[in-house]
């Protein structure tokens, strides 16, 4: 310490320090106490200043500063990169039940079931009754001009099926009760001729044909529904205009009928009786 102090002292320059009014030193150190001898009263004559020394070395750095103020905030930077993809999160609750979708296309066809049980046994069989329920005639004339209002009776037979037609009588007598066709063709000449279809002894239609002088042909047909034993004939319903006309060599006069088709309660009951038969 005190090498240093006496070092700073030596340093300083003595003419700096000499005030006018004294002829002390004054310099800073110098009020510690320490004293120099004054010069002579003969040195003292006032010379020229001398020319500034030489700027003395730079001094050893200083002590750090006390930390400034934080400076002012920055501006935002920019936004980072996207981060990384999270975890899955946990299913969500289940959904309500979706409407019935479309019936699917048609399958393959299945397998053969297997054979089923015996049936019930059956009715019997009957007698195929309506194939056997038969009635048809055709039959014509044999003379001219037959007696008015009587059944003409035709006596050549050209078909007679079943019978049903009575040769004697001149009427069909039903067996079979249905539906029946009639039909009749009847030459005339010389009279005019009134000629009608009878069923059960009541016209059902009548035909009149005038003679005009040459030969005609008059004809009628009908359908009858006919119960068991009804009869229908011909016969002619006026007076002195039955012109049918025969003549062998020539021309026919015909009456024709057929059965349709037989009453089903008619097949009923000939089957029920023909299956009493077959048990007995
Ligand atoms: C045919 O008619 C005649 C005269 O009416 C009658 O005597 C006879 O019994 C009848 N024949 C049949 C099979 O019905
Ligand atoms: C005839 O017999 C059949 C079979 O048994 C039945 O269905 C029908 O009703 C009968 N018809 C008549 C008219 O009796």
């Amino acid at each position: 310490m005190c090498d240093l102090l006496f070092a700073v002292i030596c340093l300083l320059p003595v003419n700096v320090y000499l005030t006018q009014e004294g002829s002390k030193l004054h310099h800073p150190l110098l009020s510690t106490g320490l004293q120099f001898a004054r010069p002579s009263r003969a040195t003292r004559e006032p010379r020229s200043p001398g020319s500034p020394g030489a700027m003395g070395p730079m001094g050893p750095p200083g002590k750090d500063g006390l930390d400034g103020k934080d400076g002012e905030r920055g501006e935002k930077g920019n936004g980072g990169d996207p981060g990384r993809t999270g975890n899955q999160g946990k299913p969500g609750v289940k959904g309500r039940e979706g409407v019935i979708g479309k019936a699917g296309p048609r399958g393959l066809r299945g397998q053969k079931g297997e054979l089923g049980d015996v049936g019930e046994q059956g009715e019997p069989g009957g007698c195929n009754c309506a194939g056997a329920a038969r009635a048809a005639f055709s039959v014509a004339m044999t003379k001219s001009y037959p007696k008015e209002r009587l059944p003409i009776r035709f006596s050549r037979i050209l078909l007679n099926e079943g019978n049903h037609y009575n040769v004697s009588s001149g009427k069909f007598v039903c067996a079979i009760p249905g539906v029946y066709y009639f039909t009749y063709d009847i030459t005339l000449a010389n009279k005019h001729l009134a000629i009608g279809l009878v069923h059960n002894g009541q016209y059902k239609i009548k035909t009149f044909d005038a003679n005009t002088g040459n030969h005609d042909v008059a004809s009628g047909s009908t359908v009858l529904h006919l119960e068991q034993s009804d009869q229908v004939w011909l016969q002619i319903f006026y007076s002195e205009q039955n012109g049918l006309f025969f003549d062998p060599f020539w021309t026919d006069s015909t009456f024709t009928g057929f059965l349709i088709y037989p009453d089903q309660e008619y097949l009923n009951e000939s089957d029920r009786k023909a299956n009493a038969q077959g048990d007995s």
